[in-house]
């Protein structure tokens, strides 16, 4: 059953990013899994680069995994994997079942996962969450964020 944890309408880049700041990257611990959802445009990219600045990592350096499927970045403290499963089209894909392997030493961010979660819940050992985001209007979200399981 998920839960919604917090949920708010941002207007600026800058609002989203501070809800990230404050009430998700908090919540995060290495194994997790972020799953971020929303069409094209909605600002999936751009969330991952609020989170990985929490960690003390430029935001200059993500860019969406689109072809490379995952981007690692290092932090001091933790690594992220910046997953897009945009172009994976089964969950039999040779490249997904190594994707989850070393799940327990980093934190998952994962654009296109919504559609895969139920084979992620079996592949790691951390939880999941969601972020939906739904635009609203020209610069304007709904961001929810919400727990999908706690296993
Ligand atoms: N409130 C907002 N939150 C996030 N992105 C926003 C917002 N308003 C406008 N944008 C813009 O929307 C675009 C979202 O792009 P991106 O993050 O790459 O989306 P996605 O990864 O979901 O395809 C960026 O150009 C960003 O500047
Ligand atoms: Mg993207």
């Amino acid at each position: 059953m998920s839960k919604t944890i917090s949920r708010v309408i941002v207007r600026t880049v800058e609002e989203t990013c501070e809800f990230a700041l404050k009430e998700v990257a908090p919540v995060l611990k290495e194994g997790d899994v972020l799953i971020l959802d929303g069409g094209l445009g909605a600002g999936k990219t751009t969330f991952v680069k609020c989170i990985v600045e929490y960690y003390g990592i430029s935001g200059n350096i993500v860019s969406s995994p689109t072809f490379t499927i995952m981007n690692v970045y290092r932090g001091e403290k933790v690594k992220l994997f910046h997953v897009d499963l945009y172009r994976i089209e089964h969950n039999d894909d040779i490249f997904f079942d190594e994707l989850f392997e070393t799940s327990s030493n980093c934190i998952f961010l994962v654009e296109w996962g919504k559609r895969f979660v139920t084979d992620i819940v079996k592949m790691v050992e951390g939880r999941i969450f969601i972020l939906n985001i739904r635009i609203i209007g020209d610069q304007k979200r709904e961001l929810i964020f919400e727990t999908y399981s706690d296993n």
